[in-house]
Formats: structure tokens, sequence, C-alpha cells
């Protein structure tokens, strides 16, 4: 069984308790980050420990966590439970009241819970052996702060649910100007003319840690040139590729949207240089 850990303590997963007064249990008041780790080293550790900083600062939550502290649990947590190819789920909540009150309390400590699961081994740049993705769109119906990696995250179930029912991979999400936002769960691009192309970061969207050492990297080696601005669901559909990208599974190629095919249901040349050059990158960060 895994070993999780919970609130200064390392135990099996089946032993860890939290309070029902817990405020993320009641008002999914709490930040969380994935972070993944391929045969142990992490991808991305620092900027992924500064958005969840970031995130507990935009809501008040106050845990005072040095990077090595976060480290070291993150390092203990890969020693006890193998160094395959893990998520590391870091989950830290507002902490446990006595009474259900929308108000924070000042007097609570947060609870800080986290935990590995499996992830699929890291993609490899080849395009006969990634699976494409289909996916869905919706309305983006969520709240105005999609820029907090909040742990209250039914909208994004619900966007995901609408495409799973659908049997697709995935749900790209637009916003009342009918603007491509992201994905439920990934960031999403388009790439047109050799160009690829994302929304810009704004409280529409999560600054995914895929985007930001993908579009590092793309604009370091140089050769594929990179656009953040404002991209309509019509651009979408006239895409000559489109992508979706997180942490546990990087850079992945969209080969159908809402039913019509992208590239003719083919995965993309840009696709494959990018996914190389991300492969290639990825440590260092
Ligand atoms: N999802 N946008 C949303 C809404 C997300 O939930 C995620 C990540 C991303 C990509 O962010 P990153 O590249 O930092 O993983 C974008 C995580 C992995 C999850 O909820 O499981």
């Amino acid at each position: 069984m895994s070993i999780v850990y919970l609130n200064g303590s390392y135990l099996p997963m089946a032993e860890a308790k939290i309070s029902p007064m817990d405020r993320g249990f009641l008002f999914g008041d709490g930040i969380y980050e994935v972070v993944p780790s391929y045969g142990g080293e992490m991808v991305g550790f620092l900027p992924h420990i500064d958005r969840m900083n970031n995130g507990m600062a935009d809501i008040g939550i106050k845990l005072g966590w040095s990077h090595d502290q976060w480290k070291s649990v993150c390092d203990t947590l890969i020693e006890k439970n193998g160094t395959g190819n893990l998520g590391l789920y870091l989950h830290v909540s507002r902490g446990a009241d006595t009474k259900r009150f929308h108000a924070c309390p000042e007097d609570i400590e947060p609870t800080v819970f986290a935990f590995t699961y499996d992830i699929p081994p890291a993609p490899v740049a080849d395009k006969s052996k990634v699976m494409g993705y289909k996916v869905a769109i919706d309305h983006d119906l969520r709240w105005k702060r999609c820029h907090i990696k909040s742990t209250a995250l039914l909208g994004n179930v619900l966007h995901f649910q609408h495409g799973y029912e659908q049997g697709t991979n995935e749900t790209l999400l637009y916003n009342d100007k009918n603007e491509l936002t992201e994905a439920s769960a990934c960031n999403a691009y388009i790439v047109k003319d050799g160009v690829v192309i994302t929304p810009p970061l704004d409280n529409q969207i999560l600054a995914g840690i895929t985007r930001h050492i993908l579009l590092d990297l793309l604009r370091k080696e140089g050769s594929i040139p990179v656009e953040e601005r404002v991209v309509t669901m019509e651009e979408v559909f006239d895409a000559d590729e489109v992508w979706v990208t997180s942490s546990s599974k990087e850079v992945v190629p969209v080969i159908e949207v809402d039913g019509k095919p992208i590239n003719h249901g083919k995965i993309g040349d840009v696709w494959l240089a990018a996914q190389t050059i991300y492969s290639a990158g990825k440590l260092n960060y």
C-alpha cells in the first residue's frame, strides 16, 4: 500500500485520517499541485512550489514552508513509494475548524497532505507511439479565478465529465466571446502555419508549469515561433494542429475536436518537433 504524508507523519494511505470539519472537505478551501517524477527525477519542482505558494498567498493560507521542506517530503515519498513514474499530489487546506462558518478562522493549522500515484511513462516524441486525443467542447462555466490552483474543482470535474460521457479524452473550454480558454485539466494550444499559439495568462486559465516549460524551451530553441494571444474557436477548428498539455501528460496532440478531424486526424509534425524539444529540456526546470 502506498505511503502518504499527513501533517508531519508518513503512514499507509488507509491510516491517513482528517477531520470532517476540515475546510478543504467542507468548502474546497485549499490549494494543490501535481508534480511529475520519472525514475526519481522531478520535472519543474521549483515552479510548482512557487505556484503553490502564490496560490496560498492569493487565498490567505499561511503555511510558510521553505522549498527544502517540500523537497524533503517529495523525496521521502518517492523513496517510500518506489522510483517509477509518479505523480506527486501536494495539498494544503486551510485546516479543520470547530464549526462550519464561511469566514476564514485565523487560529487553525493548515492541513498538509501528500501522496503519490502512478502515471504513464514519460511520453516519447514518436508519432507511432502517441495516442492522439479526441476532445469535446463546452462553454467555460467555472469561476473567474481560474489562475488559482484551488482544490475546489467541481467546475472542472463537470466539464471533464461532459467530454467523458461522449467518449472523449478531454474537454476544450470557450468563454462568453467564443474564445478558447483551456481544457478541463490541461492548457490548450493551436498551431497555424507553423506558429504555436496559446491563450495569454489571465484569470481565465491556470498558468500551467508544462506550458511555462514548453514555451520557454521553444523560445530558447528558436525554430518554432510562439504567440500568446486570444484564440477564437473558429481558429481552433481551422487549426493545422491542436495540443493540450499537463504535468503528467506533457504535450498531447489532439486529432479530433467536437467530432471534427484536425489535420485529417493525423498527428502533426510541429507536435513531433515540440515534444522532442520538451523531452530534451524538461529536466532543467
Ligand atoms: N491539472 N489547466 C488546468 C485547469 C489544470 O487542472 C491543469 C493541470 C493544467 C496544466 O497545468 P500543469 O502543466 O501545471 O500540470 C491546466 C492537473 C495535473 C490535475 O488537476 O491533475
